[in-house]
């Protein structure tokens, strides 16, 4: 295998949630300064790009990816002066900023959409989706929102209908009208000149819509049909980002990667690598096997770590001969990893060294989601009235709805929902883990006390360096980067091993699921033991959930 690899292919991604990350104004959320704070802590793990979910200003209904305007820092985070900052300090420390561009839909506060919904024939009028009744006054079709509910909403103003993939207060823009594409490619260029490092591109394959609305098949109790499959990936999408790619990235000192739930593998030619419209994609396949999104409520399924394997050597056997995927197995919409993959008492800090391990050696580009690192949890309120995120307190509704028992429909919120990633960063034992001297806008896991930077600072068998162990292994053997990726046995339930081919270098991933012992004699003599998340690996033998990592000769 050739070594070429771009930047941000060799580097490692963090992502970053801004309003839980560090408040340095005791006002409850985070800010930038807190960010530029924190930027050799980042540094300190070899982050090479940060992705800040959005900082635009914002009524923030979906924490921010409901835009007000894009051309403004939401006075919560700071100013244009801070970001400023933030970008050129970055760069001091080798860290690129990642935008987050929210081009499906805007927020409804959104000065175009304010002018949009006016009149049927303002110069904005077509700008986002808006369609007539059906004849009986009912919405033009039958879908379901992703959050819930019907994907359409009334506007009396306009007396017409428009789309909303996501909640009521995110309108779908119109991809169609040429000016609209316009001004949003003016927005990603006024960031890039700003100097940001790339872009993350949200909800980008529903972009594109049918050109005449028909219902979908019913697939729950409230009568809608999940828009999900009706309006993704619609033929014509990639005119659409062939344009945005001419107009935004080429040239360009940038990468891009797309959310774009939906597009297979056999798909990836037109969507990533020199051909195609971004530079990767985020892949779903891997990320909850354990649940079904079902009405959107999800319910817990059975899985087999060999489902995982499958479908993670799926996605890494493309990547081995064409294009690049991001490594991830935490955002901010999914639940905490450690509490994820395992069963509800698994060892804590030997599963999220275990999903670290995973994460770094995996052909990609690693993406950490902000308190992976230190292992940080999932949190189980004692009632809804505790959570923020929109979707879950839609998703709840739909359970009681459904019938569920509030104790039963709480239990899948505790399992699921998107708060889980999204309480505040844990930096020391101190008043709310350190991340804010005022009232936090989400609650601090209680567990704060034992999972902090601070305590993991000086603890070198930590989580914490533990990443930072493996960093220094990605940089010392670029089999860990470039290395082609062979599993061996993906019909186990109990391991995963696969191994890293690159030149004359061999290393071998080994990772035992179970909180079990295991017998292992397959390690060949003569190899290195490059790192084992015990303190010593005993020959022979795995220990519950250990992870190992080896270089054979
Ligand atoms: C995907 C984002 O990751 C999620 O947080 C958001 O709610 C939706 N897109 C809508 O923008």
């Amino acid at each position: 295998m050739k070594n070429e690899m771009k930047w941000w292919q060799k580097t490692i991604l963090y992502e970053c949630y801004p309003k839980s990350f560090l408040d340095t104004r005791a006002q409850g959320t985070g800010t930038l300064r807190g960010i530029i704070e924190k930027l050799p802590y980042l540094e300190s793990l070899g982050v090479g790009a940060l992705w800040l979910t959005p900082i635009y200003k914002s009524p923030m209904v979906d924490n921010g990816y409901d835009v007000e305007d894009y051309y403004q820092i939401d006075p919560v985070y700071g100013s244009m002066i801070d970001m400023d900052e933030l970008i050129a300090e970055g760069k001091k420390h080798g860290i690129r900023i990642v935008m987050d561009l929210v081009f499906n839909h805007t927020s409804d506060q959104c000065a175009w959409f304010k002018e949009s919904k006016t009149s049927r024939d303002n110069p904005k009028s077509n700008w986002y989706v808006w369609a007539d009744p059906k004849e009986d006054g009912s919405a033009p079709t039958n879908w379901r929102s992703i959050f819930g509910g019907s994907a359409w909403k009334w506007c009396e103003e306009r007396k017409q209908y428009y789309l909303h993939t996501f909640a009521e207060a995110q309108p779908d823009l119109n991809w169609e009208s040429p000016e609209l594409r316009k001004a949003l490619y003016d927005v990603a260029n006024f960031w890039v000149d700003k100097g940001v490092g790339g872009f993350r591109i949200d909800a980008i394959s529903y972009i594109k819509k049918p050109s005449v609305f028909t219902d979908g098949e019913p697939d729950g109790q409230d009568g809608l049909a999940a828009l999900n499959g009706l309006v993704n990936n619609m033929d014509g999408i990639l005119d659409f980002l062939n344009e945005f790619k001419k107009e935004v990235c080429e040239g360009k000192d940038i990468f891009t990667v797309g959310e774009t739930n939906g597009i297979s593998h056999d798909m990836l030619k037109d969507w990533v690598g020199d051909d195609g419209v971004f530079d990767m994609l985020i892949e779903y396949t891997h990320i909850s096997p354990e649940f079904k999104q079902n009405e959107n409520w999800c319910e817990p399924q059975e899985w087999k770590l060999s489902d995982l394997k499958k479908m993670l050597s799926a996605s890494q056997n493309v990547i081995n001969d064409f294009g690049w995927y991001p490594i991830y197995f935490e955002n901010h919409d999914k639940p905490r990893c450690v509490d994820h993959y395992f069963e509800e008492n698994a060892d804590k800090v030997l599963t999220a060294k275990l999903i670290g391990t995973m994460l770094m050696t995996l052909r990609g580009t690693p993406f950490i989601y902000q308190g992976q690192e230190i292992g940080m949890s999932n949190v189980s309120w004692p009632d809804i009235s505790c959570y923020n995120d929109i979707s879950s307190l839609e998703q709840y509704k739909t359970a009681i709805n459904s019938g569920y028992s509030k104790e039963d429909a709480l239990k899948g919120i505790h399992r699921f929902s998107r708060d889980n990633a999204r309480t505040p960063m844990q930096w020391s034992s101190d008043r709310n883990a350190g991340f804010t001297d005022g009232e936090p806008w989400l609650s601090v896991n209680e567990n704060y006390l034992t999972i902090n930077v601070d305590k993991e600072e000086n603890d070198p068998s930590s989580v914490l360096n533990y990443y930072r162990k493996l960093n220094q292994l990605r940089n010392e053997y670029p089999c860990l980067i470039s290395g082609s990726y062979k599993s061996s046995n993906d019909e186990d339930d109990q391991t995963y091993a696969y191994e890293r081919h690159y030149e004359d270098q061999i290393i071998r991933i080994i990772l035992n699921f179970t909180g079990q012992e295991l017998v292992y004699e397959d390690i060949p003599e003569g190899s290195k033991i490059l790192l084992c998340s015990y303190p010593d690996h005993h020959k022979g033998i795995l220990q519950p959930y250990e992870a190992l990592i080896i270089k054979i000769d």
